[in-house]
This record gives C-alpha cells, structure tokens and sequence, in this order.
C-alpha cells in the first residue's frame, strides 16, 4: 500500500513537472512568421457553434494580421444538442450542403479554414463553404477543433473532393475546451506550418 501511495505520488509529481514545463516553454513563445505566409494575403474563415472554433479564428487573426470572415447558416441549427446531432448525421449521409452566406475570398493567397469535427467530418456549414468557392492559385491551411479525434487523410479526401485538386495543407488541430494559452499554442503550431509553399 505504501509502495503503491509513492509510485502515484512520483507519478503526479512527474506529470506537474512536465506540465509547468511545457506551460514556460509556451509563456516564452515567439512568432516566426513562416515563409509559407510571408507578403501573402491571409484570410480566417470559420465556423462555429459552440465557440471553440470562433475562438481559434480570433485568436488566429490576431497572430497573423489577417482578415477574418464567418460563415453563417441560412438556417440555424438547433440548440438542442440530440437534435442537432440526429439532424446532422443525417445530413451528412445524404451529402446535404446547407446554405450559407457568400464568403469572397478574392484577393487573399491563403485562407484558413476553421471548422469544428462533427462524426469524424468537416462540419457541414465549412463543406458548403469549400464546394461554394473557387480555391485555384490559393493555399488552404485547414485547422479543426474537436473533442475526441478524426483521420486526417479522411479530411484532407473530403476538402478535395469538394474543392478540386488545390493546394491543401496538412490540418492544423486544437482540442475543443480548456485550452490555456490558446494563442501560444497557435503560434507554436504557426511556427511549424512549411517554410515553403511546395511542401
Ligand atoms: C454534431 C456534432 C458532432 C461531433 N462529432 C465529433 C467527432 O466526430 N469527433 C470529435 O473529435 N469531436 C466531435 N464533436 C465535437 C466538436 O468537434 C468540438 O466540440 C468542437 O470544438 C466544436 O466547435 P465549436 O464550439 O466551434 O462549435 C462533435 C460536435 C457536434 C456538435
């Protein structure tokens, strides 16, 4: 029993240690803007319906001084969330692209496209966005939140099915709630993106 009550405690101990070192890592953060965005155009494209996604955007705006633009459905979800969930698995079976508002994305060289996962899929509302607009000679850089996971080949599969062949970056990811220092780890994943627009 008193072995088992020291193995935790080292356990816990090590776990707060890596913690409070990735916390400073990230305190101390600088943005190194990548070359892949360098005298580009940038512009932020979301949607969101709780907030996760809408907060990333922002937050993704403010790194990289682009502009921001939201997508807004002709008709709004439910609030209920059962509902919501029936309705867009179904949805999502019969390929239903909702309607949303015009985006123009004219004039910007690279659009992040943010959107919540929803049944391991693009949400509907970013599907009806990426079919509605013509992406050639622009970048996308997907970035998604989510709660619990999804395939990124799938993803990237269904952004080129609805976009024809353009240039998609591997997604971005950032787990849904109870993110400290969300814009630092934005920049940390910024820092990371190709410092080429090639790869
Ligand atoms: C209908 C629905 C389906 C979802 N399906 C998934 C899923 O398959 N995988 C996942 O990781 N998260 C899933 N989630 C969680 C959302 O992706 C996550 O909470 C996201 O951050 C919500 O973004 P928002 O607050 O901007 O709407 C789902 C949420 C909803 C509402």
């Amino acid at each position: 029993m008193e072995i088992l009550s020291y193995v935790i405690c080292i356990f816990l101990f090590l776990l707060a240690t890596i913690i409070v070192s990735k916390i400073i890592v990230l305190k101390n953060i600088v943005y190194k803007e990548p070359k892949i965005l360098a005298n580009k155009k940038v512009l932020v494209v979301y949607y969101s319906n709780n907030g996760n996604t809408k907060n990333i955007a922002e937050n993704l705006k403010s790194v990289t001084g682009g502009d921001i633009k939201e997508i807004e459905l002709n008709e709004k979800y439910s609030d209920n969330i059962f509902k919501m969930s029936k309705l867009v698995r179904k949805q999502l079976k019969e390929g239903y692209l909702p309607k949303i508002n015009n985006i123009d994305i004219s004039g910007y060289d690279v659009v992040f496209v943010c959107s919540p996962i929803w049944d391991f899929s693009i949400s509907l509302p970013v599907k009806s966005f990426l079919k509605n607009n013509n992406f050639e000679n622009k970048i996308i850089i997907p970035f998604f939140t989510y709660s619990g996971g999804a395939g990124k080949n799938k993803l990237i599969k269904e952004i080129e099915n609805l976009t024809g062949n353009v240039n998609i970056k591997n997604p971005l990811f950032m787990f849904e709630n109870g993110i400290i220092l969300v814009k630092e780890q934005i920049i940390n994943l910024l820092n990371k993106l190709p410092n080429n627009i090639e790869n």
